[in-house]
């Protein structure tokens, strides 16, 4: 689960601000916010054969996050579609690339957290990488509880997609020094809210249960996943759900762009019986998988 380089990214080349530059140059100012504290939104996408896969939803969530955060200026949908065509046209990256959409609140005019020291404008990285899905799919993965908790509206509103990650990491640092593969993480209350990077569905008695979208990112694969269900005829609820159900679920899995739908094996040594719900699961992943073969917007070169 420890990603590994790629050595097909050595020579890549990165859209930084208004250029491509190569990888051995693609920096930041120590100026820059996203190194002063953080102040930055980023999307995960994905190319799957000659397409962005949801380009426009990952656009408007970008922008969603930025407008939150008030950022001054927010590059248009045509600059970033442009930048992000232009990356991956110089990368001759068509299929099994993964984008790290960045845009900082860009640089300042001396260290500081007040935004009304930006008048550089924003700055917009498109870091193009080979990238296959993160995770094992075909064993699966093994969750650990931990003692960090996601955050609700009431502190960071984790419908902002920021680069202000700590949260996520210090959970991540919990889950491999218990030799899990992800940490599982609770909202404010102790209902489960997600995982350290991805959303998480369970299974149980046909029914499909995902944790209510208030102290999780609405992830666009957690949606999709529901869209999907609606059309297959399997019942969803979106709801508080506590450790203990997800413990004796009959499936769980975890949603995210850059692991796709990945089965859960275990949580905190409670091993899931993944037999049950398994028939539901293969349905729901083989339309998500099909949705990535022909749907997204197409490549022109
Ligand atoms: C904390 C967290 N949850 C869930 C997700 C999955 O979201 P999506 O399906 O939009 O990739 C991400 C992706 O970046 C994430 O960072």
């Amino acid at each position: 689960m420890l990603q590994t380089f790629d050595q097909r990214n050595e020579n890549i080349f990165v859209f930084i601000k208004d250029k491509l530059v190569p990888r051995s140059e693609a920096k930041v100012s120590v100026f820059d916010s996203s190194v002063q504290g953080g102040d930055a939104v980023w999307e995960g996408l994905r190319i799957y054969n000659g397409r962005i896969f949801c380009f426009e939803k990952h656009i408007d969530r970008l922008h969603e996050s930025a407008k939150t955060l008030a950022f001054a200026d927010i590059p248009e949908t045509g600059f970033i579609r442009d930048a992000v065509i232009k990356t991956l046209e110089a990368n001759g990256m068509r299929d099994g690339a993964h984008i790290r959409l960045t845009l900082t609140r860009g640089e300042k005019i001396t260290s500081g957290m007040d935004p009304r020291l930006n008048t550089n404008g924003s700055c917009l990285i498109v870091l193009a990488e080979w990238k296959s899905p993160v995770y094992d799919n075909s064993a699966g993965i093994t969750l650990v509880t931990s003692h960090i908790r996601r955050n609700s509206p009431q502190f960071l509103d984790s419908k902002i997609h920021h680069n202000n990650l700590l949260n996520n990491i210090l959970a991540k640092i919990s889950a491999n020094i218990s030799g899990a593969d992800d940490a599982l993480m609770l909202d404010d209350r102790g209902f489960v809210s997600e995982t350290n990077a991805t959303n998480i569905f369970m299974i149980k008695n046909n029914h499909l249960l995902t944790p209510n979208a208030e102290a999780c990112l609405p992830g666009i694969t957690r949606g999709l996943v529901i869209e999907i269900s609606k059309q297959i005829g399997v019942d969803c609820s979106e709801r508080n759900i506590s450790l203990s159900e997800f413990y004796n679920a009959d499936f769980v899995f975890t949603s995210g762009t850059m692991g796709e739908l990945t089965p859960v094996r275990s949580i905190d040594g409670r091993e899931i019986n993944s037999q049950m719900g398994r028939n539901i699961f293969d349905k729901i992943n083989s339309s998500f998988k099909k949705k990535t073969e022909t749907e997204g917007e197409p490549l022109p070169f």
